[in-house]
């Protein structure tokens, strides 16, 4: 690849065009390290020319945007400080009221064109420190899901069936995760291409999805087994032992 031409493969892996890759950087160079609620005024303004957003987006200092024109917030989403989004083709759009914790990561990873690629994320949502998403194959993720930190959804496989050749020249998969409102992902859990894990579900702490699981499943383990159906009374209504915390949000959220 000659000099030029890789030049060209990194800026459109940055931005749309060069115009607004100027731009995009010119504001970010300007704001994104400014700390304080001073720079959080600043970003909400300044933001809105190169993204989506609906009403003043809540951004912390150091947040990485990449292709920021495919990106779509609604209102009052809150980016945690060094928060990746990489929108390549596809983009990335978050509902109203979802909160990305410290580090999360939604990176497209559209470098191949796939039509389905893309991250989409419903309303009241919240990511815990470090989770991380890859969108190949298009990640649909519903209303109120919650995650534990280190979450890993990654909706791409390689293709490994020729021995004789490298994995990485093997071309990839990527049919797709969906996962339904209400789920409960706790922390460090994978969850694997292809996979639909049903409304109401959750997760146990270091789970492996590889499967689909049906709605109200308590899954747990590597690979994900469903040990139990929330709605089943003898199996999780029972007292809850600890004392249970109500705080700010919850109350804001109600009224
Ligand atoms: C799944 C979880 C919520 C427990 O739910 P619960 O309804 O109280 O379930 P129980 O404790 O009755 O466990 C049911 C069975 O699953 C097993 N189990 C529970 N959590 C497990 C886990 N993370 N990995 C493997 N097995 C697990 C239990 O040992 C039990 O097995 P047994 O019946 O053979 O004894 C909890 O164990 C968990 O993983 N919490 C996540 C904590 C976390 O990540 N917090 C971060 C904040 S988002």
């Amino acid at each position: 690849m000659g000099m030029l031409q890789e030049l060209n493969y990194y800026l459109k892996s940055q931005s749309n065009s060069i115009p607004r890759y100027v731009v995009e950087q010119l504001v970010m160079g300007l704001v994104s390290g400014i700390p304080s609620l001073v720079g959080v005024g600043l970003r909400g303004i300044a933001y809105k020319a190169i993204l989506k957003s609906d009403g003043l987006p809540l951004i912390e200092h150091h947040v990485r945007l990449l292709s920021p024109s495919n990106i779509t917030l609604g209102k009052n989403v809150y980016l945690d400080s060094n928060v990746y989004l990489n929108a390549l083709p596809g983009g990335i759009t978050i509902g109203a009221g979802t909160n990305l914790m410290h580090g999360t990561v939604f990176h497209v990873f559209n470098y191949r064109g796939l039509p389905q690629a893309g991250i989409w994320v419903g309303k009241n949502c919240f990511f815990g420190e470090y989770t991380c998403i890859r969108g190949q194959g298009g990640v649909h993720i519903g209303d109120g899901v919650y995650t534990g930190t280190q979450v890993q959804i990654a909706a791409v496989n390689h293709v490994y069936t020729d021995p004789d050749k490298y994995i990485k020249d093997q071309g990839i998969t990527a049919e797709g995760i969906t996962i339904e409102d209400d789920v409960w992902l706790a922390s460090n859990v994978v969850v694997v291409d292809g996979v639909t894990i049903g409304k109401g579900s959750v997760v146990g702490a270091g789970a492996v999805v590889n499967k689909s699981l049906p709605p109200y499943s308590v899954a747990v383990g590597v690979p994900a087994k469903v040990v139990k159906d929330r709605r089943e009374a003898s199996a999780v209504r029972k007292a809850v032992e600890g004392q249970v915390h109500f705080g700010a949000l919850e109350q804001m959220r109600q009224g």
